[in-house]
């Protein structure tokens, strides 16, 4: 959809803008990268598997990219060579704070998964102010160490998933798995949520299909994929290359019409 939503803000600024998808594989996507910076590419995303690998192939990197150990938006300097910028933490916070109206200072929220989205949305959330962040993951070893990571310990803990039952409510749940792309849902217990539970998929999709199934019957009256997110974070990468912030409200309502998957606002 990216190319798609960088059309948009361009026609709407009025910046003009080429950006099309590139197929890179890991294997060549080091000279990939150096042709296109001799091209004199301006910008690039960096989607997944490559937001890590392309960390050594950054001459600079932003705070943010650096603490998460991500990139997914370069910027060709004068030099040829790229800085490093992360925009998913930030795309996350604008999404719930400016689209959704939603508070994050103050409150209780529940992480699930431990893998590359977890961690940009734990830093991004602990940033933006939150209360307690609980970090459940299949694999209990690295919520643990994404909590450690996070360096919060009095605001942050990795709870086992088998006593996720007795967390208490939750004032928002992200889920940060990439188990919906399997077709599979959360094993979750129902008692976390009530009817005022922010339900967050960080993907769109049939990636969150399941996830925001599984919130509406437990009760959850406030669910929503990453749409949203992924239309904000790539309104910040335009932000860093044309130093213009679009509007992002026609072309996140655009989508939205194109693709109904449930999410109730
Ligand atoms: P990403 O960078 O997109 O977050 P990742 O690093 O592969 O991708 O992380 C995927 C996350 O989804 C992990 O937390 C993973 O759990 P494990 O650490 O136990 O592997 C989680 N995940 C993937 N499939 C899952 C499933 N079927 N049920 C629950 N969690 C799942």
């Amino acid at each position: 959809m990216s190319p798609r939503i960088h059309a948009e803000f361009s026609r709407q600024t009025g910046i003009p803008l080429t950006y099309e998808a590139i197929h890179a594989p890991a294997r060549t996507f080091e000279s990939q990268l150096a042709q296109f910076s001799r091209e004199e590419g301006a910008g690039a995303n960096i989607t997944l598997p490559l937001k890590s690998a392309v960390m050594p192939l950054c001459a600079e990197l932003s705070d943010f990219a650096r603490r998460i150990g991500a990139v997914n938006t370069l910027t060709r300097r004068l030099d040829g060579h790229w800085r490093g910028d992360n925009t998913d933490g930030l795309g996350l916070i604008r999404d719930l704070a400016e689209r959704h109206r939603i508070e994050i200072r103050g409150r209780r929220a529940l992480i699930l998964g431990a893998g590359g989205a977890a961690r940009a949305s734990a830093f991004a959330l602990l940033d933006a102010g939150i209360e307690t962040l609980l970090i459940a993951n299949r694999t209990f070893e690295r919520a643990v160490a994404l909590a450690d990571a996070l360096g919060e310990p009095s605001h942050v803990s990795a709870i086992d998933v088998t006593h996720l039952p007795d967390a208490g409510n939750v004032d928002m749940i992200f889920d940060a798995t990439s188990a919906g792309h399997d077709g599979v849902g959360p094993a979750l217990p129902a008692q976390i949520v009530t009817t005022n539970t922010i339900c967050y998929h960080l993907s769109y999709g049939k990636a969150a299909k399941h996830f925001i199934a599984w919130a509406n019957a437990a009760g959850a009256t406030r669910t929503f994929d990453g749409l949203g997110m992924l239309v904000e974070q790539a309104a910040e990468a335009f932000a860093i290359w044309s130093g213009v912030r679009p509007d992002t409200s026609a072309i996140f309502d655009q989508l939205r019409a194109d693709s109904f998957d449930g999410a109730t606002e």
